[in-house]
């Protein structure tokens, strides 16, 4: 937007236009307007004027305020003919062209001497560096370029007559870009330096400005270290009457020129060196000679003060010695030859100012070298070139020499290309486009370039040719050459010339000729022009130089180098130089040209003057007048038809977008369609011409106006685009949105619905459910009560029939009877199942009725009662005995003694031996009276070794006896038993047992007894029956695995162990000691 608000306000070539911006567009066309043109802008601050798109500029000698920032800015990008003439809209053309068309450009600034063309070339270069491209590396190139032209400027500018700032030497920068145009680096190259300014300067001029800087700018050290003095005044070689410059601080000039040297790349020790070879210049012309006679009549010259050379050589490092021979001989080498002549004191100075020359000039190409090497682009890739030529301006002085003859040669050859690419060109291409053309009569100043240039017979040619000749040589003898070759030449005037048609001329003098340029007669003095070309320097004093003990002023002299003498002759000046214009033509002819035509407008160097006859001349020498003819009669502009119908067919329906067709029928219908009248363009071959810069100027503006419109159109359609894309897109998502939506509110609605209409039925569900069940009870009720009723009325009915049969209770009697009955069908069965008398029996029949539960079991232990009653009832007294006798067996070991289980199954016999009946024991039987109760036989155990022995056994019921087993009636001792107190045996299945007898008695005397029997448990039982039947006392009866025996003094314990039953199955006794006997009892 701000851009466009911009172009709203712009200003126009048209607008507030002094006078007119472009000659062009002058009416009246003649020479008097066209001055008076001028004169209008230039007193109204306007210096810059177009013809067509060359600029003209007057030098206001004075500083504008229009190379602003802002002015470059407004300047930047736009159309040539948009803003009002400046040099930017030529730099910004040139540029753009450059960048975008990949056009190498040249930007010619032609003028005379102090018209402005330095100043021109430096906003050119930088307009450009403010708008190419941004950045540290960028800026540095930039700054390199732009400070190398202080340090040329010091080196190569001197104040003249015409121009404070005069630079005396052509220059021509080459400034490279890359693709994008970003500034990469530069090529300078130099022409011709006007080095006879060294040793000499007309009146009113100085030297080169370096040196007053060097003397007013350098520091006291410095100046010592140079061997310098600050007083202008003492050296020769600067002249007095204009020493210092008004506005010019030559002091701080010193300081810039060595900061530039600085940024551009110089190190402090090659600064050095330049200055002391600049010192080295100005002492030279210090050193005087005076003649010294010899034998021989000729004359010699020698040193005057030999403290100057001593000087320049402590400050070159040159022997003085050298240096002082070269200055008095001249070595001359031919055909191996070598001839040493002296040197007159003429001579001797022409040699030193000779070298002064060379020095400085020298010195001077080393610069610009030493410039390039810094500023040189770092790439090889392929390079767009904007070059920029400021070559000194067209001179006449009132003295014009060799120089002046060499820079208007130059002029001379660039007004030729200005003429060939606008004036012949623009002719040439009318023609070649078929265009109807009026021929505009123009000078063309090529028959001027070829009097001097001419390889035949041209000035230069034959200046080479007298310098290369052998015999005397003189500038005379080169006019005299001059005045029989050139003689009829129209431009070329001389006293002599035979026929010219100025031989009146009596304004010419001797000595000299005259070439009429293009730009005005000049009269040159052809005294110094055979040195000049021949630019002469003794070899002595250049191989002095190399042998210098300094490295700059080493590398200056290479031809002082004795290993590479050459015996040719160096090409002269002249030629040079007619070689570099030859090759810088050739360069600029392969560039898209800007001409810049600078004008000065009075001789004063002073501002706010207009001198008419001044510019007049200029104008017409520069043939601007030729230049608004050709343009005026021709086209302002022509464009290939293909380049215009694309440019401009957006102005046309017909033509937009696609024109299908030749382009050339395009672009008719096109301008018809613009209704631009006929006489403002004519078809050319392949191109259009359009006659006015206004007609393309309002072409461009509709076209600009069009494309905003095109812009905005297109912007519309974007818009209504992108909005409907966005409309249609939300619409979509609405419909999505509300589909799902509604979706989900119906769902919701539904199933509320739904859940409603399940309660309302469930209600109603319940309603009837309960209705109905409310009925069905109802019905069950009426039901029951039917059978209720039925049933009392029934029963009612049959009691009330049957009454008479039933007398009151019967019921009772008849539920007594039948229980009865059951009882005694019960007994009734029993009686049939019952089981067997055992004892043992434990059978019994199932319970028939649950409520004669109790009964049964009653009944049950009844029956065992009497079985076991019954079975008692059969027992004799003895079998009754027995049956005690086995009972209190059981009371004493039942689960004592181990034993004991296996015994219940043997009745007790008793009288195991029969003593009564058997014969053998008769005799014991009479011993004993009472009745036996036991009889048997027991093992009696030894207690001295354990070992039984067999004794007879014998229990009545107040005693028992031990009587020998052998004989069978031998009594071994008798107890009675109420001596007997107690019983002791194991509680394992052996038959030991111990009988105690009570202390004191008779039977005490032989201790207690310590039996084994397999009837113990009988033996014991009765032992035990008979003492309770005798003492009503129990017997004690001990039951243990230990237990201690009395035998008469001694008291043993005998101790039953269990062992393994492989040992045997009978118990055995051992002892063990004195108090022990082990019974081993074999386990079960
Ligand atoms: N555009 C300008 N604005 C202000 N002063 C200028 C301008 N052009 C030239 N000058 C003045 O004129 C003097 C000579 O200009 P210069 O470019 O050196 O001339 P030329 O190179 O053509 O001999 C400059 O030193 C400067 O003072
Ligand atoms: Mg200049």
């Amino acid at each position: 937007m701000g851009d466009m608000s911009k172009m709203e306000v712009k200003t126009s070539l048209l607008d507030n236009m002094i006078g007119v911006g472009d000659m062009v567009l002058l009416e009246p066309l003649t020479e008097k307007s066209f001055i008076e043109n001028l004169r209008k802008r230039f007193n109204h601050n306007e210096i810059y004027t177009y013809i067509g798109s060359v600029v003209i500029s007057i030098n206001p000698y004075r500083s504008l305020p229009i190379y602003t920032p802002d002015k470059v800015e407004e300047y930047r990008n736009r159309n040539f003919y948009e803003l009002s003439p400046h040099i930017y809209a030529l730099a910004d053309e040139a540029y753009r062209s450059l960048r975008d068309q990949d056009k190498d450009q040249c930007i010619l600034i032609t003028g005379e001497s102090g018209a402005g063309k330095t100043e021109a070339s430096k906003l050119v270069m930088s307009y450009v560096a403010a708008v190419c491209g941004k950045g540290a590396e960028v800026n540095q190139v930039k700054e390199q370029l732009l400070q190398s032209n202080p340090v040329l400027e010091a080196f190569g500018n001197a104040k003249t007559v015409r121009n404070d700032n005069s630079s005396r030497f052509g220059k021509y920068m080459d400034i490279e870009f890359d693709f994008k145009g970003d500034p990469l680096g530069g090529v300078i190259s130099n022409y011709l330096l006007e080095k006879s300014r060294v040793v000499k300067q007309p009146r009113g001029e100085r030297n080169f400005h370096i040196f007053y800087q060097l003397l007013s700018g350098a520091s006291e050290d410095m100046l010592k270290k140079l061997k310098l003095e600050r007083d202008f005044s003492k050296y020769n070689y600067l002249s007095l009457d204009s020493a210092t410059v008004t506005g010019v601080d030559d002091a701080s000039c010193f300081r810039t020129v060595k900061n530039a040297m600085q940024i551009v790349g110089f190190m402090d020790d090659e600064t050095q060196s330049v200055l002391e070879l600049v010192g080295a210049v100005l002492k030279l012309g210090n050193i005087e000679f005076k003649p010294e006679s010899r034998v021989n009549e000729v004359d010699e010259s020698r040193v005057k003060d030999k403290n100057e050379l001593k000087e320049i050589c402590e400050l070159l490092g040159i022997d003085q010695s050298v240096l002082e021979r070269a200055f008095s001989f001249r070595t001359v080498e031919a055909k191996q030859e070598k001839v040493s002549t002296t040197l007159n004191v003429a001579q001797a100075y022409y040699a030193r100012d000779a070298l002064a020359k060379n020095l400085y000039s020298r010195l001077f190409t080393w610069l610009v070298n030493r410039i390039n090497e810094s500023i040189k682009a770092q790439t090889k890739k392929r390079k767009k070139v904007m070059g920029v030529l400021d070559i000194y301006g067209f001179e006449i002085f009132e003295e014009n020499s060799f120089e002046q003859f060499i820079i208007n040669y130059c002029n001379e050859k660039l007004q030729q290309i200005f003429i060939e690419l606008t004036l012949k060109e623009e002719q040439e291409e009318y023609i070649r486009e078929g265009i109807e053309w009026t021929h505009i009569e123009y000078f063309n100043n090529s028959v001027i370039c070829d009097l001097i240039e001419n390889n035949t017979n041209g000035i230069m040619a034959m200046l080479d040719e007298e310098c290369l000749r052998p015999g005397t040589v003189t500038d005379s003898t080169f006019l005299e050459k001059l005045n029989q070759i050139c003689a009829d030449h129209q431009h070329f005037e001389s006293r002599m010339s035979k026929s010219s048609k100025f031989l009146n001329d009596h304004s010419l003098p001797h000595n000299c000729f005259r070439i009429q340029h293009y730009a005005g007669k000049v009269l040159y003095h052809v005294d110094g022009f055979v040195d000049k070309n021949n630019d002469l320097l003794y070899r002595d004093l250049s191989q002095a130089m190399w042998k210098a003990n300094h490295s700059l002023i080493k590398s200056l002299f290479p031809d002082g180098n004795p290993a590479k003498i050459n015996l040719k002759r160096p090409p002269t000046a002249g030629s040079q130089f007619k070689a570099s214009v030859a090759t810088l033509m050739k360069n600029l002819q392969t560039k898209n040209p800007n001409y810049i035509r600078c004008i000065k407008p009075n001789d004063q160097k002073a501002s706010h003057i207009f001198t008419d006859s001044l510019v007049c001349h200029q104008v017409r020498y520069l043939g601007l007048m030729e230049n608004v003819r050709v343009r005026r009669a021709g086209y302002a502009f022509r464009q290939p038809y293909e380049a215009c119908l694309e440019r401009y067919k957006m102005l046309c329906k017909q033509t937009w977008p696609h024109w299908r067709g030749q382009a050339r029928d395009g672009v008719e219908v096109l301008l018809k369609d613009l209704q631009i009248p006929a006489e403002e363009y004519s078809y050319g071959r392949s191109k259009i011409f359009i006659r006015n810069p206004r007609t393309l100027f309002s072409l461009e503006e509709q076209r600009k106006r069009r494309l905003h419109g095109l812009a905005t159109l297109i912007q519309k359609i974007f818009r209504g685009w992108k909005a409907r894309t966005h409309f249609l897109l939300m619409k979509s998502s609405q419909v999505t949105v509300a589909a799902w939506y509604r979706r989900y509110a119906q769902q919701k609605k539904y199933k509320k619905t739904k859940s409603s209409a399940v309660i309302v039925q469930s209600f109603i569900r319940g309603w009837k459910a309960r209705k109905i069940l409310r009925e069905l009870k109802y019905q069950k009720r009426c039901k029951e009560a039917v059978t209720t009723i039925g049933a009392y009325w029934h029963g009612t009915q049959v009691r009330r029939e049957y009454r008479k049969f039933f007398r009151a209770h019967a019921g009772k009697r008849i539920y007594e009877f039948t229980i009865q009955r059951i009882i005694q069908k019960y007994f009734l069965e029993l009686k049939n199942k019952m089981p067997s008398m055992s004892p043992c029996d434990k059978t019994w029949p199932a319970r028939p009725y649950l409520f004669l539960d109790s009964t049964h079991k009653e009944l049950r232990r009844i029956f065992h009662l009497w079985t076991c009653k019954k079975y008692r009832g059969q027992f004799t007294d003895q079998k009754k005995a027995i049956y005690k006798e086995k009972l209190e067996a059981s009371e004493i070991f039942k689960d004592k003694k181990a034993l004991y289980p296996s015994s219940v199954g043997q009745p007790f016999q008793g009288d195991y031996l029969e003593i009564n009946k058997n014969p053998r024991y008769q005799k014991l039987n009479s011993l004993v009276e009472e009745k036996i109760i036991f009889a048997d036989i027991v093992n009696k155990i030894n207690r001295a070794n354990g070992k039984g022995a067999q004794r007879i056994f014998l229990l009545t019921k107040n005693k028992f006896m031990l009587a020998d087993q052998k004989s069978g009636h031998q009594v071994k001792s008798i107890v009675p038993l109420a001596e007997l107190t107690s019983v002791s045996m194991s509680a394992q299945s052996d038959g030991f047992f111990a009988l105690r007898v009570k202390e004191g008695t008779t039977a005490a005397a032989k201790g207690d007894f310590l039996l084994n029997s397999e009837r113990i448990i009988e033996i014991i039982t009765k032992l035990h029956r008979a003492g309770l039947d005798l003492t009503k006392e129990k017997i004690q009866i001990e039951i243990t695995d230990e237990f201690l025996v009395q035998f008469k003094q001694d008291k043993v314990c005998v101790k039953f162990i269990q062992s393994n039953p492989k040992n045997g199955t009978m118990a055995s006794c051992k002892r063990k000691n004195n108090r022990l006997l082990e019974v081993t009892v074999p386990s079960p």
